[in-house]
């Protein structure tokens, strides 16, 4: 595996790639790679010639108070997971090679990055679009392959490549979860071993409501029956029924909808989703 700090030798290897025709999708992280991160890989490697896995930290999509010090920092066991799964080139810039005036263009993120996760992370998607167009940039990709589990980040970069004419497929994987239905996250590594026993409890509220919708409950019923449930065990800061093809209100013609919540158990905050197609409005 080929691993890059700087942007000018990765530059000059993606070339070389391209001058023999190879397609190149890249990955991008923020480390701490688990089953998930793997599957993004699987899928990448199933669009394209060579994968290029991103590790960045970015510090733009973190506000004051969240955990940008704390964040896992795993490189050593990131890169032998990455070059076990035969990951072409790994890409772990500096601060001062994505951003190297210190600081970065701002992104309008539509009205779409300032619902749901918007609300209480207001600078988040405006970050997480600057590093995004700035790693784009950098690979100049064919394919760029991004989770489901971070549903509002996936739409946001999908209409941010459309404005810009940004030449890259965005490319998504459905949520990998732990046995027990918990969404495999690098966060979840902050939950306390009882916090760990509650977590998945989560997920398997979102189903109930999946479930109760289904059967022909009233969405907004559901909502509160979950809101009930959520809030015996954790602090419910958002959970919205949503048209899953653009997170605005549902209305008879929507046939996608997401169940979309953001819970926080303890210190740890945890985001998770339920896309399906309905059969009662
Ligand atoms: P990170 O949290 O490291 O996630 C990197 C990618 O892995 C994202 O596309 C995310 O949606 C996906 N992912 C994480 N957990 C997953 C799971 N359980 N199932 C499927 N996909 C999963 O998301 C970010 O980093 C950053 O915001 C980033 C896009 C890299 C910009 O800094």
């Amino acid at each position: 595996m080929h691993i890059f700090l700087q942007i000018g030798p990765l530059e000059e290897y993606l070339n070389s790639c391209r001058e023999d025709d190879r397609t190149i999708a890249l990955v991008p992280t923020m480390g701490g790679l688990h089953e998930g991160h793997l599957k993004l890989v699987e899928k990448a490697k199933a669009c394209s010639d060579l994968v290029v896995v991103s590790i960045f930290v970015n510090p733009t999509q973190f506000a004051e108070n969240e955990d940008f010090k704390a964040y896992p920092k795993t490189l050593s066991e990131d890169k032998k997971f990455l070059e076990a799964v035969k990951v072409d080139a790994m890409f772990t810039p500096s601060d001062n090679q994505i951003y190297p005036d210190g600081s970065s263009q701002d992104y309008d993120v539509g009205e779409m990055g300032k619902i749901l996760c918007g609300i209480s992370r207001p600078i988040h998607f405006n970050g997480v679009a600057q590093v995004v167009a700035r790693l784009f940039d950098i690979v100049k990709p064919d394919y760029a392959v991004f989770g489901e589990k971070d549903y509002q980040q996936l739409l946001i970069i999908k209409s941010l490549v459309e404005r810009q004419g940004i030449k890259t497929t965005i490319v998504s994987i459905p949520t990998v979860r732990e046995l027990d239905g918990l969404a495999m996250s690098t966060r979840n590594n902050y939950l306390s071993s009882e916090d760990r026993t509650y977590a998945p409890l989560f997920y398997q509220q979102l189903d109930a409501t999946k479930s109760a919708i289904q059967s022909g409950v009233d969405i907004s019923t559901a909502i509160e029956q979950a809101i009930d449930a959520l809030s015996a065990i954790f602090d419910v800061e958002y959970i919205e029924v949503l048209n899953a093809n653009n997170l605005t209100q549902i209305t008879t013609s929507s046939s996608e909808i997401i169940i979309i919540s953001a819970v926080r158990l303890g210190e740890t905050r945890l985001i998770d989703n339920i896309v399906f197609r309905r059969s009662y409005v």
